[in-house]
């Protein structure tokens, strides 16, 4: 019997209200779901795609978080640096994991992937949230135009 595949589906749940932003999770929890189909237990194998697709994704992570930032940025968000300070030591913690596994450290896909959609999911449902709360508030009181943050940038 074939093992079953792990997948993250994208939900309404997940959504900020900001379109980039959902834009860029969707397009993480699809690089999970990626991850999941090419844990095939095969090292070897698993290396390869791994090498193939990780820079990418890495640069992916930052430009995401760069983007989360400019808009906490703009709108003024109190607790900016403690999100900031998550999304750098998260960072760190990837390109740490990529190096051990350049390295030679084993590498098995499934477990990173866990490890990036447990991260992921968390952040999105905790930290994000409130951000993208606190945004809504600000995109209602300041919809005179001041905000650089246009309509076009908020779903709901
Ligand atoms: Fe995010
Ligand atoms: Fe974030």
């Amino acid at each position: 019997m074939a093992k079953q595949i792990e997948h993250v589906t994208w939900s309404h749940s997940y959504s900020m209200g900001i379109k980039q932003i959902d834009e860029q999770h969707k397009g993480l929890l699809d690089f999970v779901n990626d991850l999941f189909n090419h844990a095939s237990g095969d090292e070897r194998q698993e290396r390869l795609y791994f090498q193939e697709v990780v820079q990418q994704a890495v640069q992916y992570i930052k430009e995401h978080f760069a983007t989360e930032e400019k808009f906490m940025v703009m709108t003024k968000f109190p607790d900016y640096a403690v999100h900031k300070k998550t999304h750098d030591e998260f960072t760190l913690t990837v390109v740490k994991s990529v190096k051990d596994f350049e390295a030679g450290k084993r590498l098995v896909l499934e477990k990173f992937a866990y490890f990036l959609k447990d991260w992921v999911l968390s952040h999105i449902a905790v930290m994000d949230a409130q951000y993208a709360q606190y945004f809504r508030q600000i995109a209602t009181r300041k919809a005179n135009g001041k905000l650089t943050i246009t309509k076009a940038d908020v779903t709901q």
